[in-house]
């Protein structure tokens, strides 16, 4: 049976201090209030990580990093490596969000180094794909998708690929309030599935967490997890807000 994840991605928002507070707040209700039924992962900025992974309880909130470096190690100034991100606690790293496709340049390429680094250092990579508002409206958005796993994680070994979690982000639904609607959503996602299937086999496509991100919320959560297809969210704005970020979690 394949996990249902939420995962807050807190993108480049809350200091050291906040960020402490809104990881105690979502351990507090998850601990007490959680219903279990998710895998719950915190993203927050690299410098927070080994704090926030010191103060969840281990067994109910898991941690990740929300990106890593291409190369292992040296000269690379500014960089975290994936072995750094390992060393903190985290058991996973968001890689392929579009924000950094689009304002860091972040090719198939450099993923490719990106997963290759996280996989072998334990990482489970969430990898993010999805196309923009021209792309849907040109009806090109199963072949982007499709594209964009073809040159990455479909180029993977079957064992490595049963560790990535898959998340579909449309960016015209990130930060933006207009959710797909949850037919979009699950329509994408039993196509991501499908391909998965085609190149992996059945056992594994069903065994994937696919997720969906773009402006899922504690009121519209419920209706997108009970689709088949949809195993979860990643959740950006949503996820500062503990109330909010419990709500999602309990909509299974
Ligand atoms: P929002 O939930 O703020 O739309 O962000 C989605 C996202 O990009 C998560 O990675």
């Amino acid at each position: 049976m394949r996990k249902n994840i939420v995962a807050g991605n807190w993108k480049c928002n809350t200091n050291l201090q906040d960020g402490i507070e809104l990881a105690k707040a979502v351990n507090k209700l998850v601990v007490e209030t959680g219903d279990k039924k998710a895998t719950v992962v915190l993203c927050p900025p690299f410098i927070h990580l080994t704090k926030v992974v010191e103060l969840v309880d281990s067994k109910s909130v898991s941690v990740g990093a929300q990106n890593c470096g291409a190369e292992a190690k040296g000269a690379f100034t500014g960089e975290v490596s994936a072995e750094m991100v390992k060393s903190t606690g985290a058991g996973y790293v968001i890689l392929g969000h579009s924000e950094r496709r689009e304002y860091y340049g972040e090719t198939s390429e450099i993923l490719n180094k990106k997963l290759a680094l996280a996989l072998a250092n334990g990482l489970a990579p969430i990898y993010c794909c999805g196309e923009a508002l021209e792309t849907r409206e040109a009806e090109k958005q199963n072949e982007w998708v499709k594209k964009q796993l073809d040159e990455t994680v479909f180029n993977l070994t079957a064992e490595e690929f049963k560790k990535i979690v898959i998340a579909y982000e449309p960016i015209w639904a990130i930060g933006t309030g207009k959710t797909a609607t949850t037919a979009q959503a699950q329509e994408m996602l039993a196509y991501i599935r499908q391909l998965i299937a085609a190149k992996f086999g059945n056992e594994i496509a069903e065994g994937t967490s696919i997720l969906y991100g773009g402006s899922c919320n504690a009121k519209n959560a419920e209706e997108l997890f009970s689709q088949p297809d949809i195993d979860g969210g990643l959740i950006g704005g949503a996820s500062l807000k503990a109330g909010d970020f419990i709500q999602i979690i309990n909509a299974f």
